[in-house]
Parts: structure tokens; sequence; C-alpha cells
């Protein structure tokens, strides 16, 4: 942690200053028409261990960089790390849905926003946090520790659907009753507080096929709490068209899901600027109609084969990136359409 002692703050930072960011390269190719001009301003809605942010900073010297993040912890270490750039960097606590407010805050036009989404390395490392069901720790998990409930007061508090649906819906839990059935039963009598109890009582609640194919059987249902617990995918859902609004014409947005349901998040929101929104019978399509957004990718890209070799993390990546190539005006769109 940042905050228990020198020597263990430098070793943190060393650690985060070694772990390599996923598509670092193509995330700065991706941002260099924009970043490169005199003037521009970047937002890391995801600013984590610093890692992209530090990359676009040195490839980039004009550029300057709003940081988000929800994390204090990673605020505080990514701030000393990115210190010798002066105020081409600078720190705002919060979640991404405040892109908007953020921009507003700087009062400047957005020319670029990258989004890493998910859990940091610093996260899964800090065993207190919780995260990692590798390690004992009080089954936390909160990005932000100063808000919302644990996933000890979740697994405390959600019905047995409740519980159910963040298994099978963000673990993809086959097993994901057996495992509920188990939870219920324990918290009749003891409360599940630590990431131990939960390790152990997933073990126990497994059949033993399950336990023999591959991984950590607990794996899927620490990703699903994770995501449950910083409600993830909803913030991310009302994020990406909030910040593509936010950008200026011409203005990048990059993002990297490492989630199907991310994935599936980013893909819609780009798709609706990707095509056009005139009534299908139109014959000729009016400006405003017209497609906002240009892609940069085909698709999703995905590491290779040496990234997802040296960086375990890269192998579940999405990366997809657009251009916004036309000012759209949603408002007048939904007025015109309900008309
Ligand atoms: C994968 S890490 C980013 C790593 C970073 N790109 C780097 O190079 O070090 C994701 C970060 O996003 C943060 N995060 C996740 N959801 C967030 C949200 N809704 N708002 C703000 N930050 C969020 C997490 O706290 C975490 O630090």
């Amino acid at each position: 942690m940042v905050d228990k002692s020198k020597g263990d703050s430098v070793a943190t930072l060393d650690a985060a200053a070694a772990h390599t960011p996923v598509l670092l390269e193509r995330c700065l190719e991706l941002l260099a028409p924009v970043a490169q001009n005199d003037g521009s301003v970047i937002i890391d809605a995801t600013l984590g261990m610093g890692g992209h942010t530090e990359g676009i900073l040195e490839r980039f010297p004009k550029v300057t960089v709003l940081g988000i993040d929800r994390d204090p912890q990673a605020i505080e270490m990514a701030s000393r790390r990115l210190m010798r750039f002066g105020d081409r960097f600078q720190p705002y606590h919060t979640t991404y849905d405040q892109i908007p407010a953020v921009a507003a805050t700087h009062g400047t036009a957005i020319h670029g926003i990258l989004l890493d989404a998910g859990v940091s390395s610093l996260q899964l490392d800090e065993v207190e946090r919780g995260f990692s069901y590798a390690r004992d720790a009080h089954l936390d998990m909160r990005m932000n520790p100063t808000e919302g409930i644990s996933a000890a007061e979740l697994i405390a508090e959600a019905t047995p659907a409740e519980l159910t649906r963040i298994l099978r819906t963000y673990g993809e839990e086959p097993n994901a009753g057996r495992i509920v059935k188990a939870i219920l039963n324990s918290r009749e009598h003891t409360p599940i507080e630590s990431t131990q109890q939960l390790v152990d009582l997933i073990r126990e609640a497994l059949p033993a096929a399950a336990m023999r194919t591959g991984g950590n059987p607990a794996k899927r249902t620490f990703q699903a709490l994770r995501i449950a617990v910083n409600s993830e995918l909803d913030i991310l859902a009302s994020t990406v068209p909030a910040a593509l609004e936010t950008l200026s014409l011409g203005g990048r947005m990059v993002v990297e899901s490492y989630h199907s349901l991310e994935d599936r998040i980013v893909k819609r929101a780009f798709s609706a600027g990707l095509n056009n929104s005139a009534p299908p019978d139109l014959p000729i399509i009016p400006e405003e109609y017209q497609p906002y957004l240009k892609a940069l990718t085909k698709g999703a890209e995905k590491a290779d084969q040496q990234e997802r070799e040296h960086n375990p993390r890269s192998a579940s990546v999405r990366l997809r990136a657009v251009e916004k190539i036309r000012n759209h005006n949603p408002i007048s769109q939904v007025s015109r359409s309900n008309k």
C-alpha cells in the first residue's frame, strides 16, 4: 500500500513501472493523430497504475492527460509515478461515467479517450483488497473502498435469485445453482467474510468433474462478484455514449474490454454511431442521421501470441476504436423520432 511505509510504496511503484500496459503500442498508434497536436487533451478513463498514460505523455510531448480512476490508491500511485510530467498530467478521483463533468471542469475540448476496463494488477496483487482467490483476506472487492457495499455484504444480503443471476451472467458459472445453495446454507449460521471461506465453500460445492477442468474453481465466482460489487457493466453502458458525445470533432476513442459482456456493450454503443440512424423508409438520408463515427479497427482486435505469452492479462483483451467524423446531437434525433 502506498501509505504504509516509504520502502513498500517504492517497491509497489517499481512493480507498477515493470508492468506492461495491454496493447500499449496499438493504443499509442490509434491516439497519435490527435495526441501529437498542440494543446491536445486526452482522458485516460482508467488510470490504474498510469502505464498507458505514461506511454502517452512520453510519446507525445504536447499532450495533456486527464486521468480518471475510482480507486484512491491508483490515483495516489499514478500521481506519484507521473509527477515528472508536471501539469501535463491531472488526476481525477471519480468514476468514468463522469467524463463529461471532468471535461467541463477542465474547460477544453477533449481530443482522445482511452478506457482500459476491468481490474488492475495493483488491485489483484494487494491481498487485503480481497480481489484474489489465491490469498486469504477480507472479502471486499470494492475498487473504491470508501463507497458501496463489499462482496461480503453482497453475499450476506442478496436474494438467492440475485446471487444466481450474478454468478451465471457475470461469471458464466455453469455450477451457479450449487454454489448459491452452498452460500445460502453457510450464511444461515456463519457470515462469509473472507476470500478463503468462499474458496473453501466453492471447492466443497462443486462436483469432482468440475474441479478437474483447468483453472481455479473459484475464478468465475470471484469475477462475477467483482463485476456486481462495482456495478461495472451498468457504469460502462452509460459511459460509452456520453464519452462519445464529449469528444470533439475528429476525436478518437479507444476501449479495451476483457469480458464478453463488456465488449458487447462497447460494440453496441459504437454501432449506434457507425450506422445511419434514419427511419428505414427515407429515400435520402439527411445529414443529422448520417453515421457520426468511423471505425478505426476492423471488429475487435486481440493481442498477438507474443504479447499473450509475455502478459497473461492480454489474453482476453478486445480492443475497439472509433473516430468522431460528425457532430452529433442525440437530443434533436430523439425528439424527431418521437414525433
Ligand atoms: C485495467 S486497469 C487500468 C490499467 C492502466 N491502463 C495502466 O496502464 O496501468 C483498470 C482501472 O480502472 C479503474 N476502474 C474500473 N472501473 C472504473 C470506473 N467505473 N470508473 C473509474 N475507474 C474505474 C480500476 O480501479 C482500475 O484501476
